[in-house]
């Protein structure tokens, strides 16, 4: 049997995120469930642990806990299900951003370039925007822009080009197909690497990732404990962007506000210094964890 997924910076996140055993935490990725046992062997027989994934396959690894609740949903609605399971405040939320490995290898969810199946890529098999959707109906303005945006890709505007000109009769509906169409546009050197980054940008959008992330942001400020702790491991640079700024200053440009008195006008102060990294021992281990920043921040 393969492994649904590999945590990462499993030690150093949950160590950051429990300081209070007795208290209620939220792990907002629940995916495999690696941190979620790991937060579960940290917390005392009063503390409890809501799980929150809006793909119905993690429902295969919830833990036989009396602690634990699994929430099957979207994290950007955390106010609304903590308030319904009574669950407010929290003293800790976890957030371990994107897919697990779990998604990335089942072909038929369409997350990999490395296997052949449908235009997919929904976290969750509900929601109607899926991949297939975005590439053989979005404008070829708004393709370019998502792929310079999410994939940071320098010829997003000929990527854009040749979908929409490979889509015209039948359409691009298999991720064999949008290889072979986009083949012109794939440098001969490194295959790989655009093809990740033009799946991660179709991925973000398909899944609004980082409209959902703003969502988890703002709402954590309202769930949170004085002295909570709000941990986000992040593996894209625009994410990592909108954590940071979020914890620095309370909005998402990064601007710092004061009030009357000089006070900085923010939900957190963020624990100073450069985001924790994985070391080289687990990158080696995880290739998965070689992109991974992990932002910490205490709620005022
Ligand atoms: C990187 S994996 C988390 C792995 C997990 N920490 C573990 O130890 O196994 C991210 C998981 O979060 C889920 N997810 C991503 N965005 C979500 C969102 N907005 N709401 C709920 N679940 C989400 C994905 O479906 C995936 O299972």
């Amino acid at each position: 049997m393969t492994t649904y997924h590999n945590p990462v910076l499993l030690p150093e996140s949950v160590a950051a995120l429990v300081k209070n055993p007795d208290g209620t935490f939220v792990d907002a990725t629940f995916g495999g469930g690696g941190h979620t046992r790991k937060i579960l062997d940290s917390l005392s027989s009063k503390g409890r642990l809501l799980s929150f994934d809006r793909d119905a396959d993690a429902q295969q690894n919830i833990p036989d806990d009396p602690r634990f609740t699994l929430v099957h949903h979207n994290f950007s609605f955390i106010k609304q299900f903590l308030r319904y399971y009574n669950a407010l405040p929290a003293s800790g939320i976890l957030a371990d951003l994107g897919i697990s490995s779990h998604q990335i290898d089942e072909g038929e969810r369409g997350f990999s370039h490395r296997f052949d199946g449908p235009l997919d890529m929904r976290m969750d098999r509900d929601a109607t925007l899926s991949a297939d959707v975005v590439i053989n109906t979005y404008s070829e303005n708004d393709l370019a822009k998502m792929f310079y945006t999410y994939g940071e890709i320098a010829n997003s505007r000929k990527l854009a080009a040749a979908i929409c000109s490979k889509r015209t009769g039948k359409g691009i509906h298999t991720t064999e197909e949008l290889k072979t169409a986009i083949a012109d546009c794939t440098p001969k050197l490194t295959p790989a690497k655009y093809l990740s980054q033009v799946y991660q940008a179709i991925r973000m959008e398909v899944n609004g990732e980082m409209k959902s992330l703003e969502n988890l942001l703002i709402q954590s400020a309202d769930v949170l404990e004085k002295g909570g702790v709000l941990v986000v491991i992040s593996y894209h640079s625009l994410e990592d962007r909108m954590v940071k700024n979020y914890m620095n200053s309370g909005n998402f440009y990064g601007k710092k506000e004061t009030d009357l008195y000089g006070n900085l006008n923010r939900p957190f102060n963020p624990i100073p210094g450069k985001p924790i990294v994985p070391g080289d021992d687990e990158i080696q281990q995880n290739r998965r964890a070689r992109s991974a920043k992990m932002r910490i921040a205490i709620k005022n």
